[in-house]
């Protein structure tokens, strides 16, 4: 995608902002956060048919209420040729972001997108297990124990993020069978000419 945006592509970073993945990309987001260019629903893009050489999309489809659709309108807004990376949650806790409506297996990640018309190059674990496992007890923690446990909690969430899950992550993640208890799995699809 960095390639594409160097080369002067139209690269839309959907659901992107605050965060820019490349100066150039084109941030569409429902909200204006900070780096959103266009302020517009992943459901129906302001955009022309066939306008897209590259999408690029981090933790946006488990908050689509209709993934299918969203999927579609990529289809129908990307060139022939065109491709898009997509990582999407499968074992992480609830969050707004304004809602979160679905998580995805490896398969059912690769499915909506093979559903839409898109051919799927590449499909992985792109954020790997102990990180998976962490959250989940980070949120149990936060979430349901009471309010003096959470300084400790967030302490021992530093020291332990850094010196375990960390390391361990970059054992597990390009194990074949890391996407038992994945994280997040991506997807590198693209519209045939
Ligand atoms: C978990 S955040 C990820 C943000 C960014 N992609 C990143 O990785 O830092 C999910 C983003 O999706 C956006 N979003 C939610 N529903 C959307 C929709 N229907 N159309 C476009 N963006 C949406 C939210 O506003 C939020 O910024």
């Amino acid at each position: 995608m960095v390639g594409l945006c160097d080369q002067g592509g139209v690269v839309l970073g959907l659901g992107g902002g605050p965060s820019q993945a490349h100066p150039r990309i084109l941030n569409l987001n429902i909200a204006a956060h900070e780096n959103v260019n266009v302020v517009g629903d992943a459901h129906r893009l302001p955009l022309p048919d066939g306008c897209l050489d590259g999408v690029h999309c981090e933790a946006v489809f488990e908050h689509l209420e209709d993934p299918n659709l969203a999927a579609s309108e990529l289809f129908r807004t990307m060139k022939p040729g065109a491709i898009a990376y997509v990582c999407t949650p499968f074992i992480q806790p609830f969050h707004g972001y304004p809602s979160h409506f679905q998580n995805f297996t490896h398969l059912g990640h690769k499915r909506l997108f093979e559903r839409a018309g898109f051919q799927v190059e590449e499909c992985g674990v792109c954020v790997g297990p102990a990180w998976a496992v962490a959250t989940i007890v980070a949120a149990f923690v936060f979430q349901y124990t009471p309010r003096l446990l959470h300084w400790p909690a967030r302490a021992a969430w530093y020291v332990i993020g850094n010196l375990f899950v960390r390391p361990l992550d970059r054992w597990l993640t390009p194990r074949p069978d890391a996407y038992v208890v994945a994280s997040t799995t991506y997807v590198l699809i693209s519209k045939s000419r």
